[in-house]
């Protein structure tokens, strides 16, 4: 894309094609940052301005409440170094359970309302996600279903695992922009909680960084919140690849991990929340027919880096880690539950009754420009089912022993092609025997 044509996109955006003002708001997110009684709202303006959420009970007294956040400009890595400013106000006190109406903005601009639920509190119940990665600006085909089910009360957290927009940086940031607005029917009405994918690395992985507003210090490239029953962990699968970024974010990245799976391994965290989940956007095993990472035998998602340092598979297995969500590959697949080549079923009729070891789940097929990735013909013994079908997946957390997870597919006008329990009578590294 030449200087001129990013140049004319910027025009478009600056003169307001879409009838915003500099000072409008848009891109409008959520975002749960971990706390119980709170929600992160994220968005968009050209200009600076004040950040604003009114919001209120629904039903009840419209907007009775006002929160005020912080204004970060961010300038993208291009050429042009086009300039936004990110806001985030961070919603306290809210009733769990308690639907609420907002909108936010400023003396400049207000955004449409929207509303969302307050995620519940407690472990004492059975939280409900899509999970996805790789959906792009063109090509989105999960979508249109995804919005549809979210105003639908479907689900209570959406799971974005990397790659978005291809690519957010495109075009000075206009394509994140574009993307940003695209999602924003699901991602304003429903914490929208991401990881980073190959896609966001331009520039140090500076638009992910920026746009999204996740729990904890490190921008989003790697943490964790509690959720019902469950423990869950994102983090970067990218530091493996990236590494003239900082190869040092390896080891910091992995000593995090394995600290915060030492401590959601604690008797008493474990009780409360006995599912440990992951989520990461490229996998350790897959059957497609490509040269990805996932295909070699030593990958380095799950060895680590020459000479294994910093592997995943053990370390994820050590503190028996129940289930593993992944995409990166244009597809779905699940795995038997493995480790290190080997399937441990919890018994042949019942696979995924009590398995001997983590459960992966490949799911990349939301949609984008790159379209489907093919398969191999004959898959090894790992691979339990594949879909080459545009779609998404469902997850939920029915309790402490019961986790029920489905394959919605788009090219089959949404028909659910898979669906397993994954059932633990126990967790933890004990389990495993
Ligand atoms: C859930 O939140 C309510 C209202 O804020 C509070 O009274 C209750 O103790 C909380 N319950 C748990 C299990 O945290
Ligand atoms: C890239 O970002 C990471 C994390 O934000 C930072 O620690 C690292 O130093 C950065 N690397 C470069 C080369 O700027
Ligand atoms: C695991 O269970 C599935 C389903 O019963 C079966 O097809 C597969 O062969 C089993 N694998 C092993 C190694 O037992
Ligand atoms: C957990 O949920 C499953 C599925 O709804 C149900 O069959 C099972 O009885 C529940 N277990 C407990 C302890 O409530």
């Amino acid at each position: 894309m030449g200087a001129f044509a990013s140049l004319l996109c910027l025009w478009l955006v600056l003169l307001g094609c879409e009838g915003s003002r500099f000072g409008q708001p848009e891109q409008v997110h959520l975002s749960y940052p971990g706390h119980p009684a709170s929600m992160m709202v994220t968005w968009t303006t050209y200009e600076p301005t004040e950040s604003i959420v009114v919001f209120g009970p629904d039903p009840g007294e419209t907007f009775s409440h006002v929160a005020r956040g912080t204004t970060t400009r961010f300038a993208d890595g291009g050429e042009l170094g086009t300039v936004r400013f990110i806001h985030r106000v961070r919603l306290q006190g809210l009733v769990p359970g308690q639907r609420y109406t907002y909108r936010c903005g400023s003396q400049e601009g207000w955004s449409r309302t929207y509303s969302f639920q307050a995620l519940l509190n407690g472990t004492n119940w059975s939280p409900r996600f899509a999970v996805f990665g790789d959906m792009g600006l063109t090509n989105p085909q999960a979508l249109p279903r995804l919005q549809r089910e979210t105003e639908m009360g479907l689900y209570d957290v959406v799971l974005h695992v990397g790659d978005f927009a291809y690519d957010m940086d495109a075009l000075d940031g206009w394509l994140g922009d574009a993307f940003m607005r695209k999602i924003e029917p699901v991602a304003a009405s429903l914490p929208y909680m991401t990881c980073p994918g190959n896609h966001e690395q331009k520039y140090n992985f500076s638009n992910y960084r920026s746009r999204f507003s996740m729990p904890g210090s490190t921008e989003g490239l790697w943490y964790s919140w509690d959720i019902g029953p469950a423990h869950i962990i994102s983090f970067s699968t990218e530091v493996y690849f990236y590494l003239d970024y900082g190869r040092q974010l390896v080891a910091e990245q992995f000593q995090w991990l394995e600290k915060d799976l030492q401590e959601a391994s604690q008797p008493e965290q474990r009780k409360e929340h006995p599912w440990i989940i992951t989520v990461g956007h490229r996998p350790m095993y897959c059957s497609n027919n490509n040269k990805d990472d996932c295909t070699l035998h030593e990958s380095t998602v799950r060895r680590g880096l020459q000479p294994h340092l910093y592997g995943l598979e053990d370390l994820f297995y050590k503190y028996g880690v129940d289930l593993e969500l992944w995409a990166h590959e244009h597809s779905y697949e699940r795995l038997w539950p493995v480790y290190n080549y080997k399937v441990y079923n919890g018994s042949s009729e019942a696979p995924y009754t009590n398995p001997g070891a983590p459960v992966h789940i490949i799911t990349g097929s939301a949609g984008c420009t790159e379209r489907l990735d093919p398969f191999i013909p004959e898959p090894r013994e790992w691979s339990a089912l594949r879909v080459e079908d545009y779609g998404f997946t469902r997850m939920q957390i029915f309790n402490r022993s019961h986790l029920w997870l489905e394959q919605v597919s788009d090219d089959q006008n949404g028909k659910v092609v898979d669906g397993i329990w994954l059932i633990k009578d126990w967790h933890g590294p004990e389990a495993w025997h």
